[in-house]
């Protein structure tokens, strides 16, 4: 059967009145307008992201039917700029034929050009079990035939006993031919990346695990643990920027370090890869907000940039994101270039500013303890950009989502150790976040490198979704204010001496405007 003929009830006519579903969604104050979200129903990683013939594509895994993770397709998107975003039709749905590999899900994969054919590679979900399998398109990327050959690798290598199996990383290889990685873990070791080659996408040979984790090296509670499977491996090489040396370690491999069905955060490794091996020489954590950017995928643009999306995750519970008719949101899209230490720096793409409007500055100003400043742009849809100065000893916060009397408060806390060298923390403090007591409110925090003191920090507030960049370093995260006036912003001195040599803001203008459909037509 033509994987795109969906059976009629799975549907609701296309002609009908405006899917319940997304009339719900579009209800919830908590849903974001700035960022990407599905029409309706579920959402979780982005898949297929690419740059194709000048148009960003962006598949992710959906459900259509209900905010619940369960029988995932692909939900497709494209957009000439990475701002707006046109629907798609749903590019996979799961097989009706019970025996297919794909008859209980289209899980996560990739986009690639297999000689101007446009081809996907993902896991077909049946039964417990994960397998490769493939698709291929039409030339503008909307219909989507799965191959008959699914799956193509038929089962994982069985010398190996592994915790999981599923996701893909597939290039072209310089000598002609394909490389894959697929994210596992190796039972009593760690999570991994097996590595396969092909001649032609649909036969593939195993290489054997590009470089393997170890679960036992720190305490499984630790916020930089490497977990027992590697999801989502996403492998790439950040070339020397203009002006900038070649480094001995230019290539990153990204996985979401996942345990027995917990999933707990995205890292990565820099280092060298060499055909068979990746050397790596450091680990580090990609994001601070743990599980609130996770599966993360990149692509390379036609401008040559690294461009990441990731999926910002739920923080309340699943009976309230399903009674909401909408769960996940994408992350803003991410420029990733290296810092002179090797470390990756993130920054949403430019192109997001053309969303700013109302702009308001406030000029430099020292913070001392007990000190508030107000003046910058209030609201739940806000773009905040402030170069602060903290001396040694120093702590001051930048606190969004505030009601006049304080009851509700989402704070983005600097410390500056005594160590003038030391790094800057970052704490995103919840605890008064909400008034729901349903909703997660535990803390995130990580060091931030730092010279002189100097902190630029950027904080897109969008709802429920909250982006902090701080010196390149990124923590994402959610919040759920219960109440409607939870729209103040300001700066708070705590201890010590702090200067905003700048501060501006801005109001983020909607990207979404037509009603959606749950199944977008062309
Ligand atoms: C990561 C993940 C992937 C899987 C997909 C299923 O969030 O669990 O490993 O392919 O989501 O939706």
């Amino acid at each position: 059967m033509n994987p795109l003929v969906v059976p009629l009830t799975d549907h609701p006519d296309p002609t009908a009145a405006p899917d319940e579903l997304v009339t719900r969604a579009e209800a919830d104050g908590h849903r974001p307008r700035f960022h990407f979200v599905s029409p309706a129903g579920w959402l979780n990683d982005p898949n297929g992201f690419s740059h194709w013939n000048g148009v960003y594509h962006l598949f992710y895994q959906y459900n259509p039917l209900k905010a619940v993770h369960s029988r995932i397709h692909w939900g497709h998107a494209t957009s000439p700029d990475l701002v707006t975003w046109t629907d798609a039709p749903v590019a996979l749905v799961p097989s009706d034929s019970a025996d297919a590999p794909d008859a209980d899900g289209c899980w996560s994969g990739v986009l690639v050009d297999d000689h101007g054919v446009p081809t996907l590679v993902y896991s077909g979900r049946r039964g417990d079990q994960e397998l490769p399998c493939v698709a291929v398109g039409s030339a503008d990327l909307t219909e989507w035939t799965t191959d008959a050959a699914n799956p193509v690798i038929s089962a994982p290598p069985a010398a190996l006993e592994l915790t999981a199996f599923r996701d893909h990383c597939v290039w072209p290889h310089p000598g002609g031919g394909w490389r894959q990685l697929i994210g596992s873990g190796i039972r009593g070791q760690g999570g991994t990346a097996l590595l396969y080659e092909s001649p032609d996408l649909r036969s593939w040979s195993y290489l054997g695990p590009l470089v393997v984790g170890d679960s036992g090296d720190r305490e499984t509670t630790a916020d930089d643990w490497t977990g027992t499977m590697w999801e989502c491996v996403d492998m790439f090489r950040l070339e020397a920027g203009a002006g900038e040396s070649e480094t001995v370690d230019p290539d990153v491999l990204v996985f979401s370090a996942w345990d027995d069905g917990v999933t707990r955060h995205t890292l990565y490794l820099t280092g060298r890869y060499s055909g068979t091996e990746f050397e790596r020489t450091a680990a580090h954590r990609l994001d601070y907000g743990g599980r609130y950017f996770y599966a993360p995928q990149s692509t390379l643009d036609a401008r040559g940039r690294r461009v990441m999306f990731g999926w910002l995750q739920e923080g309340r519970t699943d009976a309230a994101a399903e009674a909401a008719g909408w769960s996940g949101v994408m992350s803003l899209p991410r420029l990733v270039t290296r810092a002179p230490d090797g470390t990756l720096l993130q920054q949403p793409v430019p192109e997001l500013e053309t969303l700013r409007r109302d702009h308001v500055r406030l000029g430099g100003f020292v913070l001392t303890d007990g000190e508030r400043r107000t003046g910058l742009t209030r609201g739940d849809q806000i773009d905040i950009v402030a170069d602060l100065q903290l001396e040694p000893g120093a702590e001051a916060e930048l606190v969004v989502r505030a009601t006049a009397d304080g009851t509700e408060r989402t704070v983005i806390r600097f410390t500056r150790p005594d160590d003038p060298h030391a790094d800057v923390t970052l704490e995103l403090i919840r605890t008064a976040s909400s008034l729901d007591p349903t909703v997660d409110a535990t803390p995130r925090s990580g060091p931030i490198r730092q010279v002189d003191g100097h902190i630029r920090v950027r904080a897109l507030v969008d709802h429920s979704a909250l982006e902090i960049f701080a010196n390149g370093q990124p923590l994402a995260c959610r919040v759920y204010p219960t109440r409607t006036d939870a729209h103040g912003v300001e700066f708070v001195g705590l201890r010590g001496r702090a200067q905003v040599h700048q501060a501006e803001s801005w109001r983020m203008a909607d990207i979404w405007h037509a009603p959606r459909r749950l199944w977008p037509e062309l």
